[in-house]
């Protein structure tokens, strides 16, 4: 009988998959996310590259002193100030690791970094020295590792793991390789490297041809023992391998793998779900096991054939990667411990107050929507707790809209008791009106980058989702609304990003400011 392995999950959403443009988190999101990274089950957390930005700093820093149940892991270049301000962002952590990198291709050895191959060796080896000096755990990393010369790419393995390196990971940082090429290059490190049993293989794959995931499993296959991934695949560019569809393909072809995770696979949908929420990047519907669509059976052929026999159709059950079994949860005659089992049951840590408010609006929403869903409840919450003040509400609206002509919009906002009311006969459409006059009352002025609306849940009753981004003094922020009337959904997304603009100004801009986290 084949014994199993088991494969280390490195989790980078917090640092690669915060790279993904507009997917940028604050500190309390960050924290929350972590929480739920633990509670997923992954091994390591990579929270951040805590010398890009002060915020990146703090934000490291708050997970290694306050998230345990993990490995925090920080990322630092092979120089001093990296390494260094790593570990202080660290150094609180229970069990800490810092992550070196340098890059190693022709490419980027010539125009990127102006190095020879003995100066690459040389820095590889004094930084993760320096790391060393400071813990144990230590991950090295050849940047862009699938285009180095495989003989060049021997020598830095081996000199980063005689240097101290506990694990060495080989990324395809421009996501060029193919499962055969990925695979051959961990099979020869393995075959090459002397000392390799000295370090766990790492592999970490991009999506910019689709086959992170592919790719990543054929790293196993040759003898990876970790894999670096993000939830929902969010990363630079095309993004990560996603952390749910390489979790499930281990675990639902473990015949052929032998190889298992620690993932609580159950937690995968509202992790994704959460990560979703935060950054405001939605997943797509037909997205491999978290999609919305992963489980839905159209045709009249399969649905036969699955009140036959489930396994006709489903390689997985829902309920294994955490859809609930039955969508329709609640209803106005539900209780609030009802709704808090619930609220636990999707992930969420609620304060006792923070219940309360959730099941009050719950309570107004049940009034309106003869059905509540789990998607609704998901989005009542989220309102609640992602914690922008709310400088400015909106108080209610008028809108008049004809096709062909100017629409006019009144609206009405309230900041503490100030009630100010502005019409607007402008724009371009009924929404460019509705946020002019949010301009104009708040006096914030903003460019909006993306707008999008959709339907919490099916039915003529849904809740109006809408997400917006804009764009103020360079920095990006996102708002999000939640009402059964799209239009005042919309008001509240476009007040919700202005407010984080209010508040960012209010902190001080200097502090928050992302400075080119991009590596
Ligand atoms: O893609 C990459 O090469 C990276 C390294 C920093 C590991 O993200
Ligand atoms: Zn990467």
């Amino acid at each position: 009988m084949t014994t199993s392995r088991h494969i280390r999950i490195f989790d980078t959403t917090l640092r690669d998959g915060e790279q993904s443009p507009g997917a940028s988190m604050n500190i309390a999101e960050k924290m929350e996310v972590a929480q739920a990274l633990v509670d997923l089950g992954v091994d390591i957390i990579e929270a951040g590259f805590p010398i890009a930005s002060p915020g990146d700093f703090e934000a490291v820093r708050g997970i290694a002193d306050n998230i345990t149940g993990a490995v925090i892991c920080g990322l630092a270049r092979t120089n001093d100030d990296d390494i260094d301000r790593a570990w202080e962002a660290l150094r609180g952590a229970p069990q800490a690791r810092i992550h070196v990198f340098l890059a190693t291709s022709a490419i980027h050895r010539e125009f990127k970094l102006k190095m020879d191959k003995e100066e690459i060796i040389r820095r590889a080896v004094a930084g993760v020295r320096r790391a060393r000096g400071y813990c144990e755990d230590i991950e090295f990393s050849p940047e862009d590792a699938s285009r180095t010369e495989l003989d060049f790419l021997c020598r830095v393995v081996e000199a980063a793991i005689d240097a101290g390196a506990t694990t060495v990971n080989i990324p395809d940082t421009v996501g060029y390789g193919t499962p055969a090429h990925v695979g051959g290059v961990i099979r020869a490190l393995g075959d090459r490297v002397p000392n390799i049993d000295r370090a766990v293989i790492s592999t970490h794959c991009h999506d910019d041809l689709g086959l992170a995931v592919a790719n990543s499993l054929a790293a196993v296959e040759n003898g990876a023992g970790q894999i670096e991934c993000t939830i929902n695949g969010i990363g630079e560019r095309a993004g990560n391998c996603s952390l749910e569809e390489v979790v499930m393909a281990l675990r639902t072809r473990q015949d052929h793998y032998h190889a298992t995770t620690k993932i609580v696979t159950q937690r995968l949908v509202p992790t994704s779900r959460l990560v979703s929420n935060i950054t405001g990047i939605q997943v797509q519907r037909n997205k491999a096991i978290v999609g919305r669509n992963a489980f839905a059976h159209e045709a009249g052929i399969h649905q036969d054939g699955m009140l036959k026999e489930r396994t006709t159709y489903e390689i997985m059950r829902p309920e294994d990667v955490g859809f609930a079994k039955t969508d329709l949860v609640l209803g106005k005659h539900s209780g609030r411990a009802a709704l808090g089992d619930r609220a636990k049951a999707l992930g969420y840590h609620l304060t006792h107050e923070q219940l309360q408010t959730v099941f009050d609006q719950f309570k107004v929403l049940a009034d309106k929507k003869k059905e509540v869903y789990d998607a609704d409840i998901a989005a009542l919450i989220e309102q609640e707790i992602r914690d922008v003040p709310e400088t400015w509400t909106i108080a209610g609206y008028r809108l008049v809209a004809e096709s062909g002509q100017v629409p006019t919009v009144a609206l009405t906002v309230k900041r503490g008791d100030e009630v100010l009311t502005e019409e607007v006969t402008a724009g371009d459409g009924p929404f460019d009106a509705l946020f002019r006059a949010i301009e104009r009352i708040t006096g914030v002025e903003v460019v909006c980058k993306d707008f999008n609306v959709h339907s919490v849940t099916i039915g003529k009753d849904a809740q109006a989702e809408v997400t917006v981004e804009v764009e103020h003094a360079g920095a990006v922020f996102r708002g999000r609304g939640v009402s059964t009337d799209s239009v005042e959904a919309s008001a509240q997304a476009f007040l919700n990003a202005v407010n984080r603009v209010v508040a960012q100004a209010e902190r001080g801009a200097a502090a928050e400011a992302k400075v080119g986290g991009n590596v």
